[in-house]
């Protein structure tokens, strides 16, 4: 038997750790016992001590109607407020948002600014738009301190937002307005990236062109570029804002009234809107910032994200904010005008927590290498990293070169549905292992199962990630769709006779009960840490008249993570010619269908796809494939078990 190699443990920075909030692992394992022994005093201390209350709860968890758990039932509270208005008191002139452009150019937003841009942005929803409590408004936006004015106003006045990510085409943009059947959409003319202007009103014309839902459109200059006006229907937000009042009273909203809603994918079908409601929500956002990242008062904190994904909304607006910290927003890529941006970021804003995903740490490594010795990284405490398993390598770099083997780093495990962390090392208090997320947060009954049995895993034993009770910040639902969001997510795994929590993703205990989360256990890849759905991908491809069938699987890339990687059957005559022409077409629909990051990383175009005899595609056959593995499943169900010999071989000579 090979004996196993044992991760190496780092200790917390005991310097650090003198100050944390949670010190050490007596700390946290006191915190862990007092949820499982008290679950609902455990939370409702925190929800006293963290949230600004307008009128008290009644009942700190509702679980007679699991899995739709209610928190905080009977308390009235509006999360804008919780992020702006009571730091207006000791914060009023402190920087909330720190926007620097990718042009180099910055913008410094104390809260008092934050406060009047949020309810002039509030007061003309409200006025000129009649949006009003209830209503979905969709933001479609780049990375300008208008997106996190356009999230609070909504949140003020207790309109539902849904941020599309700028990279999805007009037809994904279509698509979720349609379902969220939204009322308004908040865009901009454009923004800049690499130094050149680019568009995205024309994408919103494109997507209210025929049937919508939409009435309004409002539009945020930043790079004047030329666009179309539809009279009625389109305003200039920087014309409107100039004479609303600054003052707008917060909507009083129940606990569980709904905060936002954020378009998924998962392992069929179109994306889910997976809702996310006010109180558990921002409780959890906040208490995940101040524990994980462990921000002080005059810190500078950086998450690079994207607000159209959910690290944008809880990590770098909605936790922040809360919580009374500097937060920066970033609208350049971290490559441009060299790999040393980020570091340059660093020395000039002395930023003091740094967020990433582990694909921007390889693709920072492989292009500039030798860029963080160029910088002043020193005023780094705590580096985090989020959106799909970091690989030894990339830690070992990130730990070294940019923390100079100081800082923690923090492997931050969640999802969209989580609303924040679960799975996490704590700074000060964690021993933390290479590439691990190590244990669940205090509060957080995460854990290890075997889907047969429902039982905790053995160490080493793959099992499903789950989480047995439910949590503050966990998805409400799915818009318009409760019988998915039962099926999506409390349909794999049943312990002691009730269905929990699955989160899709495998993972493994250690030696030392640590958690290593080893990927997606169905059809979701994982593209640079962005989700995409196999059955989303594939609707795309067949949307090409050449097309007779495809199925599309997740393959290892050296910076992605994980690419895309197609097998096509066409319809007509299957020569050369005919495929380096399809590679194009196929690609451009499904640009035109998704966006660019749902391209594929490879097409081969074969005679047959491997299926059982009742249709279904056997995906991990054609994953093993991908990846030159051997087969070691029975392939003698298959209706056709040739196929996968003829398949081997098409592939074989596309790698050769
Ligand atoms: C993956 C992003 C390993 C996982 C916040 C999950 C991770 C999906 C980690 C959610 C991590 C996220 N280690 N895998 N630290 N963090 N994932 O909804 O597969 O965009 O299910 O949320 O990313 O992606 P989502």
């Amino acid at each position: 038997m090979s004996e196993k190699v044992k991760k190496p443990v780092y200790q917390p920075n005991r310097e650090f750790a003198k100050d944390a909030r949670i010190k050490n692992m007596c700390e946290y394992n006191d915190l862990h016992r007092w949820a499982e022994e008290d679950y609902e005093g455990y939370w409702d201390h925190f929800a006293k001590e963290k949230i600004d209350w307008m009128e008290p709860y009644h009942t700190v968890l509702d679980e007679s109607n699991m899995p739709f758990a209610r928190w905080f039932e009977g308390g009235k509270l509006n999360v804008a407020e919780q992020c702006i208005d009571r730091h207006l008191d000791t914060r009023k002139n402190k920087a909330a948002i720190i926007f620097e452009g990718d042009r180099g150019d910055s913008q410094i937003i104390t809260y008092r600014e934050l406060y009047y841009n949020t309810n002039k942005m509030a007061n003309l929803l409200k006025n000129e738009f009649g949006v009003k409590k209830g209503d979905r408004v969709i933001i479609y936006m780049p990375m300008i301190p208008e997106a996190a004015y356009a999230m609070l106003a909504c949140a003020r006045i207790g309109a539902i937002h849904s941020i599309v990510f700028g990279g999805f085409s007009a037809e994904a943009l279509r698509d979720r307005i349609a379902d969220a059947e939204a009322k308004v959409v908040i865009t901009a003319d454009g923004a800049y990236r690499k130094s050149k202007p680019y568009m995205l009103k024309p994408v919103v014309d494109k997507a209210l062109d025929g049937e919508t839902p939409v009435e309004k459109v409002c539009v945020v200059e930043r790079n004047g570029g030329d666009i179309t006006w539809v009279p009625g229907r389109d305003y200039s937000y920087n014309e409107l804002v100039k004479d609303q009042p600054s003052e707008c009273p917060a909507e009083p909203m129940d606990s569980e009234d709904p905060l936002f809603l954020l378009y998924t994918s998962g392992s069929t079908g179109q994306p889910k809107g997976v809702q996310h409601n006010s109180a558990g929500y921002i409780l959890w956002a906040q208490m995940t910032m101040e524990w994980v990242f462990d921000v002080k008062e005059n810190d500078t904190y950086w998450c690079t994200a994207d607000i159209g994904w959910i690290t944008g909304h809880t990590y770098i607006v909605y936790g922040p904010l809360a919580m009374g910290a500097t937060t920066i927003m970033f609208e350049g890529v971290p490559t441009y005008p060299d790999a040393g941006r980020p570091w340059k970021m660093v020395e000039e804003y002395k930023i003091n927590q740094f967020y990433t995903a582990p694909t921007a740490i390889r693709v920072l490594h492989k292009l500039g290498e030798n860029e963080p010795a160029k910088y002043d990284l020193s005023s780094l405490k705590v580096l985090g990293t989020v959106g799909e398993p970091i690989d030894p390598p990339a830690w070992k770099w990130y730990y070294e070169e940019i923390g100079n083997s100081k800082c923690a780093i923090v492997d931050t495990y969640w999802q969209t549905e989580t609303g924040g962390h679960i799975v996490s090392p704590l700074p000060g208090a964690t021993p933390i292992k290479p590439a691990c997320a190590t244990l669940p947060l205090p509060g957080i009954m995460g854990e290890i199962l075997d889907p047969e049995t429902g039982k905790k895993t053995e160490v080493g034993e793959g099992g499903y990630m789950c989480v047995t009770r439910p949590w503050p910040s966990m998805i409400r639902g799915v818009w318009g769709d409760p019988e998915r969001f039962k099926k999506s997510y409390f349909g794999d795994v049943v312990k002691d006779g009730k269905p929990v929590y699955f989160t899709g993703d495998g993972a493994n205990y250690d030696e030392d009960g640590y958690i290593t989360i080893t990927g997606r256990t169905d059809d979701v890849i994982n593209v640079s840490g962005h989700r995409m759905g196999t059955a989303e991908v594939e609707a795309a491809v067949k949307k090409h008249a050449g097309v007779a069938e495809v199925a599309v699987v997740g393959k290892p890339h050296e910076l992605k993570g994980e690419g895309i990687f197609a097998y096509i059957v066409l319809k007509g005559e299957d020569t050369l010619a005919e495929e380096i022409e399809m590679v194009k077409e196929i690609n451009q629909v499904i640009k035109k269908e998704i966006g660019n990051i749902a391209l594929c990383d490879e097409m081969v175009f074969v005679p047959g796809l491997p299926k059982t005899r009742s249709g279904k595609i056997m995906r991990r056959i054609l994953r093993a494939i991908a990846k030159g593995e051997e087969i070691t499943q029975d392939t003698s169900t298959l209706e056709d078990p040739g196929v996968v010999e003829e398949i081997q071989s098409v592939v074989n000579s596309c790698m050769i």
